[in-house]
């Protein structure tokens, strides 16, 4: 089966990782596990874009050259990874030999077959944002403070023919709506088309930048950042080798709203035409981590740093946070006191308790050994019901990538199940001698035990870690596929449970 391939925006070398990079690096992780545990094999890739003037210079600010740079910038990106518990399957960086190839073979092969010329070209240039800009950049008639410097150059370049293929891309957003998600980004790109499409000047004087990939027909010039770091999709997928079809086309591109138009969805699926490859067949564009309304970004250093984050509370619950509290696609600040008040209710008072007093119960009454549920009334069939509304409910949100809002269904399954005990009252059947008690007593923990172990499995994706500490203490394995996992079977009738554990301590 091919793999289902997704990869993530390479993050520029340019500064240290933030919130930013860390949410979209999960959100990508969570797809690519659910994907899996749905039965999919995925190949996920993510990475780090090298070159360009803003590493040179950062480079040359320090007084060390920008390869070493790279390499300390890339330990970091890496590091964070592992942090995050991110499972992907490569990382690619753009100074990598493997990589500098494939953009050199695309660039002649397109400058061979006419869809690269050379033309005189004098402009505003932002340093910045690396590129020329146009006068329907201004607004009120100034450059906006985001291209930071602008300066008029007149220079010689290399031009890729972006203009004659603006029809036809817009057919094919036409014709293929759910190409980006969520789909308002679509119309977004769709009005952008609207605008005459000139050609992209895909080159940069070495004088002026010599941090780059060199044009292989002109050594002269080196390679505009963004013709060469969107390459990196094809170049992880073994381009120019056999094995490329295995993994292209890609399924998915996780990036966010602010390098969805131009770079993803107008010059990539471009430069896929001219060069006669295959588009992804999908692109998801998140929306921003917002520190007091603005954009957290390494140029305003209103940064959150996830690493401290996950240092004071772990992990999965700085993953459970970022997918729970942000609806992909839409903006979400950041705030500590949302982030502690996560901690305390959905995961302290609900799934903590729920797993510590329920162990602790089936230790207590039944030296560990999960009961047989004998006698179903009303209150099981409730949350039976419940929990099929909760599996169908949630699953449909994950395939959409709609992460939040699945997670919502399951927090309130498990809320679901602590308002199921507090209405059996196990701890008072527990002292009861009568005989219809006990049977009771012996159901509702049997009940309490299949509906969190199921709840369980739907966290996988989310919090791998919390996941399996649950399963250990149900004696269980981790759960890796969906199609077995989610009936509700009670299949841990009979069996040996370990002891409570206390899985989100008060702070
Ligand atoms: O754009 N909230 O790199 P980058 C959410 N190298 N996401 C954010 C964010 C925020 N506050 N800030 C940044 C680049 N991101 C290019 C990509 S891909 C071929 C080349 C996201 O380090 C941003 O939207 O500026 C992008 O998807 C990713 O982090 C890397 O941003
Ligand atoms: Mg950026």
């Amino acid at each position: 089966m091919k793999p289902y391939y997704l990869t993530t925006a390479i993050d520029y070398a340019n500064g240290s990782p933030h919130l930013g990079h860390a949410y979209e690096k999960i959100l990508a992780d969570v797809i690519s596990r659910t994907k899996r545990a749905m039965g999919q094999p995925t190949h996920f890739v993510t990475g780090l874009d090298e070159h360009g003037q803003k590493v040179q210079q950062g480079a040359e600010n320090e007084g060390i050259d920008p390869q070493s740079r790279c390499d300390r910038i890339a330990e970091e990106f890496t590091n964070l990874l592992g942090e995050l518990n991110i499972s992907n399957d490569d990382y690619i960086r753009t100074t990598e030999t493997r990589h500098k190839k494939v953009v050199s073979s695309l660039l002649q092969d397109l400058f061979d077959r006419g869809e690269i010329y050379q033309a005189e070209y004098s402009g505003f240039y932002s340093t910045r944002a690396e590129q020329f800009l146009q006068e329907k950049d201004k607004v009120n008639g100034e450059w906006p403070e985001i291209f930071g410097e602008v300066t008029e150059i007149t220079e010689k370049n290399y031009f890729f023919k972006l203009g004659k293929y603006q029809q036809w891309l817009l057919q094919f957003l036409e014709e293929n709506s759910d190409f980006i998600l969520p789909q308002h980004r679509q119309s977004q790109v769709v009005e952008f088309l609207k605008e005459p499409l000139n050609d992209l000047c895909i080159s940069r004087p070495k004088e002026r930048l010599s941090w780059g990939i060199p044009l292989p027909f002109d050594q002269e010039y080196v390679t505009y950042v963004w013709f060469d770091a969107l390459v990196n999709y094809v170049t992880a997928a073994d381009y120019g080798k056999k094995s490329f079809s295995n993994l292209w086309p890609a399924d998915l591109h996780v990036i966010g709203k602010d390098i969805l138009a131009p770079p993803h969805a107008v010059y990539w699926p471009i430069m896929l035409k001219a060069c006669n490859l295959q588009l992804p067949k999908q692109i998801l564009a998140h929306g921003w981590w917002t520190s007091s309304g603005a954009k957290m970004s390494k140029s305003t250093g209103e940064t959150v740093n996830p690493l401290e984050l996950v240092n004071e509370y772990g992990t999965d619950i700085f993953r459970y946070f970022v997918m729970r509290e942000m609806k992909v696609g839409q903006d979400a600040e950041f705030s500590l006191e949302r982030f502690e008040s996560r901690y305390r209710a959905d995961l302290g008072n609900d799934l903590g308790n729920l797993v510590s007093r329920l162990l602790h119960m089936c230790t207590n009454y039944f030296e560990g050994i999960v009961p047989e549920a004998s006698t179903i009334e009303e209150p099981e069939d409730i949350l039976m019901k419940k929990w099929q509304d909760t599996k169908r409910l949630s699953l449909e949100f994950f395939t959409r990538f709609q992460f939040s809002q699945g997670l919502e269904e399951v927090s309130g399954f498990i809320r679901s199940i602590n308002k199921y005990a507090d209405e059996r009252v196990p701890w008072k059947l527990a002292k009861s001698a009568d005989l219809k008690d006990q049977q009771n007593l012996k159901t509702c923990l049997s009940t309490m035990v299949e509906a969190l172990r199921l709840a369980n499995v739907l966290l996988v994706a989310v919090m791998p870690e919390v996941h399996e500490k649950i399963s250990e203490r149900l004696a269980i394995p981790v759960s890796k596929n969906w199609q077995t996992d989610l009936d509700w079977d009670n299949r841990l009738e009979g069996k040996q449970l370990k002891e409570k554990i206390i899985l989100f301590p008060r702070k």
